[in-house]
């Protein structure tokens, strides 16, 4: 959520900062802008609207300043315009801000500000930090960042840069996640490693409370109390091509299709085919402990917390140990019961939710384990948690998260599996599992190839504008998910149910303009799917069934038929997920719709 870089070096800055800020768009693209010293002054460039339309106000202008700061907005504070579009300056225009968070006592601050003569020009909660920063100034940025920030109250990660101080740039992290990139010559920092992998793989990640001063030969890392801290190098795995479209029209459909190979890297090294188990490195520390679990609570948001509740029915089921599933924005605040035998697992694919870090660091306090399963490797979640399990699903840029998700399963799959194995599921059925795990990729590769049978069901429902999505068991929260996805790219309205429970409400909605997607797969509920499905018949409804290969009896029962292939049930949400992911796509790309970048939404909510 809003996307910082700042480049200093020897090179021109500009090109770098419009490039890092498309990496980052992502994360926020309501409108950009930069700042950069110039022999005339501090420059600051800033538009509503996309980075494109940000190049498009820079022209052909040439700019020659070797430093500078960008920023790409998901507006928190005052509208998306081009006045509170990032950075922002103080009242001589010799001061630039850009920052990612929220100042939560910006009036108090704004008041007091105002009252000392600083004049304002825009509705953000931002513009106080430019002007704190002013009042305090003397000559030394890095001192009066410092002073500034101990009034403020909130989150932030930001970047400052100072007419009078040209050789250096300020940054300082709360809660809003910062990178510094070291290369040669040069440094880089960013809300986000994808901005600065092109130029480096050397990183240092800023924890809260820390601010760095960053020249074009080295950085300081302080704490905002002035204890020094020597930086901690991470080298990042992640290459360029990995972040670009590779020929994909979008990214969301290139990491569909990367799912075979994102499910490959989830599970290689991780299962022992003999003893018919998992095994989790990033967990070996509490492998005495895993078999004495008493309870587990899950923790996350939007598409990680659907991974969760697939989770929850997984582990039940292979390993009997009680699961909760939680928002992490309702967890954090309603005082959760924690005791002795409680494991917390908080799932993100960014590592960087504000609400699922605070859920996280509630956990702590209570003196649960807490217990990670992300994707961004040096994430804070990642950092912060005791222990966990990386998905290894490599970058993902679209907003509506998909590989992440499918690979969040197959690590739920594997620790229910191990959890299974250390209590009572026997090596035999184990073996069968690991089988299983083992063709999942393939099957989703067989499913990918078919593609085209959804763009035809797509085609059919484009302009449909309300969807049900049903499914039991395993498949209620693909039900969730596949509506989610709709809803997210083509903004049509799309309710996820348990099957049965539909006949309590959302059967009131079924008429011959309503479709409705049916995870009918040939499980153990099975026949009581199809009699959900035949309710819906009754009504009119067109019913869109994902169902497994070779069930003829079906296939007179709905209207459309997307077959998967069999596999064992706590894997069918691999599988069936994948259709609906393609469905919503190619609905939304009919309809026109941004299918990377929705309206209003962001990849990383960093803000509460
Ligand atoms: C945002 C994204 C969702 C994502 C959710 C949780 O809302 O738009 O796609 O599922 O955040 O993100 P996380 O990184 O914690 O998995």
């Amino acid at each position: 959520m809003c996307g910082i870089i700042g480049y200093i070096g020897e090179k021109e800055a500009v090109p770098i900062l419009v490039e890092g800020l498309k990496r980052m768009e992502y994360r926020g693209y309501d409108s950009a802008g930069l700042a950069v010293i110039e022999k005339e002054g501090l420059i600051c460039e800033k538009t509503v609207g996309k980075i494109t339309d940000l190049e498009v106000l820079l022209g052909k202008r040439r700019f020659s300043s070797t430093m500078g700061i960008a920023h790409t907005r998901w507006a928190t504070h005052g509208e998306p315009s081009d006045f509170n579009a990032h950075p922002h300056i103080d009242c001589k225009g010799e001061i630039a801000v850009v920052h990612n968070g929220i100042i939560e006592n910006y009036m108090a601050l704004r008041e007091l500000l105002e009252r000392k003569g600083h004049q304002f020009r825009t509705e953000t909660d931002t513009e106080v930090l430019a002007h704190l920063i002013e009042e305090y100034y003397q000559g030394d940025l890095t001192e009066a960042t410092r002073m500034a920030l101990t009034q403020v109250e909130g989150t932030y990660g930001i970047a400052v840069l100072c007419l009078h101080n040209p050789g250096q740039i300020v940054a300082a992290r709360k809660g809003s996640p910062l990178v510094i990139g070291k290369g040669q010559g040069e440094h880089i920092v960013a809300s986000d490693v994808a901005a600065l992998i092109r130029y480096t793989n050397q990183v240092v990640y800023l924890e809260d409370g820390e601010l760095a001063v960053i020249t074009k030969d080295d950085f300081t890392i302080s704490t905002t109390e002035k204890v020094k801290v020597p930086p901690k190098f991470q080298e990042i795995s992640w290459s360029l091509d990995m972040i670009e479209k590779s020929g994909f029209p979008h990214f969301m459909l290139k990491e569909i299709f990367e799912q075979p190979t994102t499910l490959r890297n989830a599970v290689r090294g991780r299962l022992n085919e003999e003893e018919g188990t998992a095994r989790l490195n990033g967990l070996r520390l509490y492998y005495d402990d895993l078999p004495h679990i008493k309870r587990i609570i899950f923790t996350a948001c939007g598409t990680s917390w659907h991974a969760a509740l697939a989770g929850e029915y997984m582990i039940e089921d292979l390993a009997h140990i009680p699961v909760e599933v939680e928002y992490a924005s309702e967890f954090r605040y309603r005082g959760p019961l924690i005791d002795e035998g409680t494991v917390v697992f908080v799932i993100s694919q960014s590592g960087e939710t504000a609400d699922t870090l605070a859920a996280m660091r509630e956990a702590k306090r209570k003196g649960a384990t807490t217990l990670g399963i992300c994707n961004v490797v040096g994430s804070t979640i990642a950092r912060e948690t005791d222990a966990g399990v990386y998905i290894h699903a490599g970058p993902e840029i679209g907003v509506a998260s998909t590989k992440a998700f499918t690979s969040q399963l197959m690590v739920l799959a594997l620790i229910a599996l191990m959890l299974g194995r250390m209590r009572d599921l026997s090596a035999e059925q184990g073996r069968e599992m690991v089988e299983a795990i083992n063709r999942i990729p393939d099957q989703v590769e067989a499913i990918l190839s078919r593609e085209k049978e959804i763009k035809k069901i797509a085609s059919t429902f484009a302009q449909s504008n309300n969807f049900l999505y049903l499914g039991r068991s395993y498949n209620f929260p693909v039900a969730l998910e596949g509506a989610l996805k709709l809803k997210e790219i083509s903004y049509v309205h799309a309710e996820g149910y348990p099957a049965a429970e539909m006949k309590h409400g959302p059967i009131a909605l079924i008429d011959e303009n309503m479709p409705v997607v049916v995870i009918a797969i040939r499980d153990s509920l099975y026949d009581k799917v199809l009699n959900n499905i035949e309710e819906v018949k009754a009504r009119k409804g067109m019913v869109i069934a994902i169902a497994t290969e070779g069930d003829r009896r079906i296939k007179g029962m709905v209207d459309h038929i997307f077959y998967v292939p069999k596999t064992l049930e706590f894997l069918t949400p691999l599988l069936t997920v994948i259709p609906l992911q393609l469905l919503a796509y190619h609905i939304a790309v009919l309809r026109g719709c941004h299918v990377d970048q929705p309206r209003n939404l962001a990849k990383s909510v960093t803000v509460e």
